[in-house]
Parts: C-alpha cells; sequence; structure tokens
C-alpha cells in the first residue's frame, strides 16, 4: 500500500504523518548501508603491514670485499677492500697514509704519485686489487726511519726552497726519488738527444721532462729543478 505525504489541515506545523515515518527510517537504513559499503575499501587499505603485501626486498649494494696484501714503506698490511678502491684511497683512508695527496684523482696532476715496485706511478689511477703482493713506498717511507734523516731528496727541497704550499710536494718528492733510479738505470725520456745512450747528467730539460707529470700550482719549478739536479750531480 503505497503512502502519499498529503498536507494535514489539522496539524498546522506540517509534522510528517505516521504514514512516512517507514519512509523516512527505510531512507536512513538506506543511506547507512551504502556508507559501510564505500568505506569498506578504505578499511581494506588501512589493514596493519602485517597483513598486506611484504614490500619488495631491498638490493643489497655493498660490493664484496676482498683480501688485499701490500707491503707499504717496509711493513705488511693485510687489508679487506672493495675491487673499485684506488691505490690512493687505500693508502690514505685504509692505511692512513695521508702524506699521498688526492689533488685530482683522474691522473693530470702528479700529487698522488707514488712508488710500486721501484716504478713511480699515480696512485688514483690505479686499483689497489692490481697491487696485491706489491711493494709501495710513498713520502712517509721516503727518510730513514732508523737514524731519522732525510732522503738526500727530502733535504735538496729544503736547500733549495723547492715548495711553498707544500701540496704538491710528496708526490714531487716521490717522482725525484724514481727519477734517479730511472736516471742511472739508463731510461731516456722525450728530451734526450740519444735515445741509445744515456746522458752523461741531467741536464735542466730532462729534469723538466721527467718531472713533467707533477704539477705546482705554487710554481716553485726553478727550485725544484735547482734541487733534483743537486742530488742527480752527487750521486752522478
Ligand atoms: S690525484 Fe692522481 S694525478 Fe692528480
Ligand atoms: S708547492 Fe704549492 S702546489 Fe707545489
Amino acid at each position: 500500500m503505497r503512502h502519499i505525504n498529503v498536507p494535514n489541515k489539522s496539524n498546522p506545523d506540517h509534522e510528517p504523518s505516521e504514514a512516512i515515518k517507514p519512509s523516512r527510517r527505510r531512507f536512513l537504513q538506506s543511506a547507512a548501508a551504502a556508507a559501510a559499503v564505500t568505506a569498506a575499501p578504505l578499511a581494506h587499505a588501512q589493514q596493519p603491514a602485517a597483513t598486506s603485501a611484504p614490500p619488495p626486498p631491498t638490493p643489497n649494494t655493498a660490493a664484496p670485499l676482498m683480501p688485499v696484501k701490500l707491503t707499504i714503506n717496509g711493513h705488511a698490511y693485510d687489508m679487506q677492500l672493495e675491487a673499485r678502491t684506488t691505490l690512493l684511497d687505500a693508502l690514505r683512508e685504509y692505511a692512513s697514509l695521508t702524506g699521498t695527496k688526492k689533488g685530482c684523482d683522474r691522473g693530470q696532476c702528479g700529487a698522488c704519485t707514488v712508488i710500486a715496485n721501484g716504478r713511480r706511478i699515480n696512485s688514483c689511477l690505479t686499483l689497489a686489487v692490481m697491487h696485491d703482493g706489491d711493494s709501495i713506498v710513498t713520502v712517509e717511507g721516503l727518510a730513514n726511519a732508523q737514524t731519522l734523516t732525510l732522503s738526500p731528496i727530502q733535504r735538496a727541497f729544503i736547500d733549495h726552497d723547492a715548495f711553498q704550499c707544500g701540496f704538491c710536494t710528496p708526490g714531487q718528492l716521490c717522482s725525484a726519488t724514481a727519477l734517479m733510479d730511472e736516471f742511472r738505470a739508463g731510461d731516456a725520456s722525450a728530451a734526450t738527444a740519444d735515445v741509445r745512450y744515456r746522458p752523461p747528467q741531467l741536464s735542466d730539460d730532462e729534469i723538466r721532462e721527467r718531472m713533467s707529470g707533477n704539477i705546482c700550482r705554487c710554481g716553485a719549478y726553478p727550485n725544484i729543478v735547482a734541487a733534483v739536479k743537486t742530488v742527480a750531480i752527487n750521486k752522478a
């Protein structure tokens, strides 16, 4: 039986009649049910994490470590290093030998020069794992630790005032030390007039050429050449 809302003249406040009350109840019940259905997905989304899908696994970005044995300035070092660790970082960050400087970190300045198995190298350009078992000499190893005396090159640098800020000096000293050995072994350079013969002594041009991989931003080149020449003449 359909109920129609007819104005009741006997009821001046237009209170709904008893006949329409069931319709209002049904309307409210329907609205409540709709709200419950709408809220259901939200309630599901707010479930505790324990019942939701597990997060994707975090990728393991740590590189595996590799054993590296170095003899540095006569002392044995056993290190565990990532394969990507440069020899320069191994010296500075793992062996705590910070005398070797990081200037450009790309083989352009020579501040990182060390001596590996008797040859001077830019330690920023080579990986530590490639030197497993090698003997490395850094600026800390040039002086005689027993007698506490500087090497001839170190003494000459002081005597000739061959530095200003000193940042390039460890590399210059290692480079000049190896230069002496290379010269005595008969190695030629781009400045050697006749590569079949070792020059009788190091000229300024020879020294400049052989030290050209070491940049000095303070411009102490004339004094560096003088220091190297002094040692070369005394050792020739
Ligand atoms: S730091 Fe190695 S060459 Fe500059
Ligand atoms: S002394 Fe300063 S860069 Fe060489």
